[in-house]
């Protein structure tokens, strides 16, 4: 039976092929994903049980880093790869502690990009564009970016839960240190990423399945890879950690032994120019 496509979905989504920002919103328990979506999210859980965990540890994660960020007293953030919008998005949290922070989301999935067009009209700081992190520069030069970023003043750079998704040949480092090259001084990187680290069986299992059964690829990376990503940046305390044990505010955040979380995270801020 061929699925009826749902008002919010955009015309031309193929509904029977899973993307990542769908899979993690049914793994978040949202409601804008498709029926090839959850049973791949599904699968994925059944190996690792704990996985709709891992994607709170990683939303709890974002929400405390934009407010780190806040209290350092960045005003623009620019969240790449920010997903289908649930709760806790970054413009909440930013224009909760300073009302005249700018945030501009760009994803690669239309469906994502839609939904974020739908619950920031009428905010008229924050606004959703269709983008590919795989070209960075490109990315940063569009007239979208430099109308919501100044580029002139330091930036917030959420890739949250985005560089695992690109395999070795897309150049994720590459694609980091152009990110970083080309901010001003003064700014943040902040990065999650699903890693081998901990659990390296849970993490070869899920990474061959995301391959196989569903098609999208996952990268499980080490930790000193992912580490890598924080080169020519100044890596903010506590270093890169798993996800519960970056700067937890509250018992809910540690509410898991560390190791368990399949994320690494981190923060950096750029302290001098690059060459
Ligand atoms: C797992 S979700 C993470 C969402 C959000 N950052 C978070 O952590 O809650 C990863 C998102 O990255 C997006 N994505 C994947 N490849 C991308 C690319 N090349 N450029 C921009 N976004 C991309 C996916 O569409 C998806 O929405």
């Amino acid at each position: 039976m061929v699925a009826t496509r749902p008002s919010w979905a955009p015309e031309g989504v193929d509904m029977e092929v899973p993307s990542p920002a769908r899979m993690y919103d049914a793994l978040l328990g949202g409601s804008h994903n498709f029926e090839v979506d959850r049973r791949a999210a599904a699968g994925a859980s059944r190996l690792v049980p704990d996985l709709p965990k891992v994607a709170l540890s990683n939303r709890a994660f974002l929400r405390r880093s934009v407010r780190f960020l806040a209290d350092m007293g960045i005003r623009q953030f620019l969240d790449i790869g920010s997903g289908i919008p649930t709760v806790g998005n970054a413009h909440e949290v930013a224009q909760r502690a300073a009302p005249e922070s700018r945030v501009l989301y760009v994803d690669i999935d239309p469906v994502a990009v839609a939904h974020s067009e739908a619950i920031l009209a009428g905010n008229e700081r924050a606004s959703a564009i269709e983008g590919d992190l795989r070209s960075p520069s490109e990315l940063l030069a569009d007239p979208r970016v430099r109308s919501a970023i100044d580029l002139g003043k330091p930036v917030g750079l959420l890739l949250v839960a985005v560089l695992h998704l690109l395999p070795d040949a897309d150049r994720p480092h590459e694609v980091v240190a152009t990110l970083r090259d080309e901010l001003p001084v003064g700014s943040y990187i902040v990065i999650s990423h699903l890693s081998s680290a901990s659990r390296p069986e849970a993490a070869a299992q899920l990474g061959d399945q995301a391959r196989n059964q569903s098609g999208v690829p996952i990268i499980f990376r080490p930790r000193d890879e992912i580490s890598t990503f924080f080169n020519g940046l100044t890596v903010i305390d506590p270093g890169v950690v798993e996800l519960p044990l970056w700067r937890p505010e509250s018992e809910a955040d540690i509410d898991e032994e560390p190791g368990r979380s399949l994320g690494l995270a981190g923060v950096g801020r750029k302290d001098s120019p690059t060459s």
